[in-house]
């Protein structure tokens, strides 16, 4: 790695994460983490369909690897996730009673949650559970089927019972897009109402090099500003595709200039709402580990700030240089 560059934790007035999965694959990626990042998300370790594949059993070996090796390295950790559509097994739902959905529910969620309390500060625990175009703006899954609102109210008290210390977050994307955003605001206002405990909103974006302007991002967060919440970026990343159908045979430079410009005017957005910001992750260290080579397609992209040989990119220096 580079190791003359600015480290971006100390470029940043937040902290400055990024997913990473088994170190063990990862060799000089682990030193590209270590000197730019003081915070991690787990990218698949901590899943339902990672960590309980069977009923009642857990495994934990990815998870307690990625969560030492952050804790080592005196990181801040995200927990993704615990509740979601995806990426969780069929068993969960299978001859499932609300009763039943929501007791499988709490066992997960303590076993998590008491598993890594004190280490894992912040959790994600619902994922996507926003769909603005239903009437009620609730994603049509299995467990809205099964348990209505009642699996997130669920979630969030026996995450909160297992670690009262933990922040314990609601995370989408598309959450800049205007009729997304009023579906979540809506949501967690009624949870906030409710007492459910709830302490923030992370915002995925998945954006690309065009779309959606960063002042979408900024209204978002102004706007949740006004629910006292904490607020988190948490799977950030800029594909250098505006559809989901187009392919490169190789990257064109010039898309990797206006991708530095782009990381550039959302950082100058971070930066301005650092008081309601408290991080900043990006969806993995480095290009070639970016779960964009394989959605919505398999294809060439570079969404990062780093390149495949770990080199900076100009969406490095877009983060580095402030306006
Ligand atoms: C992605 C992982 O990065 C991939 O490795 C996996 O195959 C699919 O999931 N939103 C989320 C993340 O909340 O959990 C997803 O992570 C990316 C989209």
């Amino acid at each position: 790695i580079q190791t003359g560059l600015p480290s971006l934790k100390d470029e940043v007035p937040f902290t400055m994460g990024s997913a990473f999965t088994r170190p063990d694959t990862l060799g000089v990626h682990g030193q590209l983490l270590a000197k730019h990042f003081n915070g991690v998300t787990p990218g698949n370790e901590l899943k339902w369909d990672a960590t309980e594949p069977r009923e009642g059993e857990f495994t934990f070996t990815d998870g307690d690897y990625l969560v030492d090796w952050a804790t080592e390295h005196g990181m801040t950790i995200r927990g993704h996730t615990l509740a979601w559509h995806s990426q969780t097994p069929d068993w969960v739902f299978e001859n499932a009673t609300k009763d039943v959905l929501l007791q499988r529910l709490e066992r997960h969620v303590r076993t998590l949650v008491t598993r890594y309390k004190g280490r894992i500060a912040v959790w994600d625990v619902v994922n996507e559970v926003v769909d603005e175009n239903q009437p009620d703006g609730l994603r049509r899954s299995k467990w809205y089927e099964i348990a209505g609102l009642d699996f997130i109210r669920t979630a969030f008290r026996t995450a909160h019972e297992a670690d009262p210390a933990a922040k314990l977050f609601i995370n989408d994307y598309n959450t800049e897009l205007p009729r997304k955003r009023e579906a979540l605001y809506k949501l967690v206002k009624q949870l906030k109402d409710e007492g459910v405990p709830i302490d923030g909103v992370g915002h995925q974006l998945h954006l690309n090099i065009e779309h959606p302007p960063a002042a979408d991002v900024e209204a978002t967060i102004e706007r949740f500003a006004g629910l006292g919440l904490d607020q988190q970026v948490t799977e950030l990343d800029v594909s250098i595709y505006t559809d989901f159908v187009s392919t490169y045979d190789t990257i064109p430079p010039e898309l990797l200039l206006q991708q530095g410009y782009r990381y550039k005017e959302l950082f100058d957005v971070f930066r301005r709402q650092a008081a309601r910001l408290g991080s900043v992750t990006v969806w993995g260290e480095s290009d070639d580990v970016s779960w964009l080579r394989s959605w919505p397609i398999t294809r060439l992209n570079a969404p990062l700030l780093f390149d495949d040989d770990l080199q900076a990119k100009p969406a490095y220096w877009g983060v580095v240089d402030p306006s």
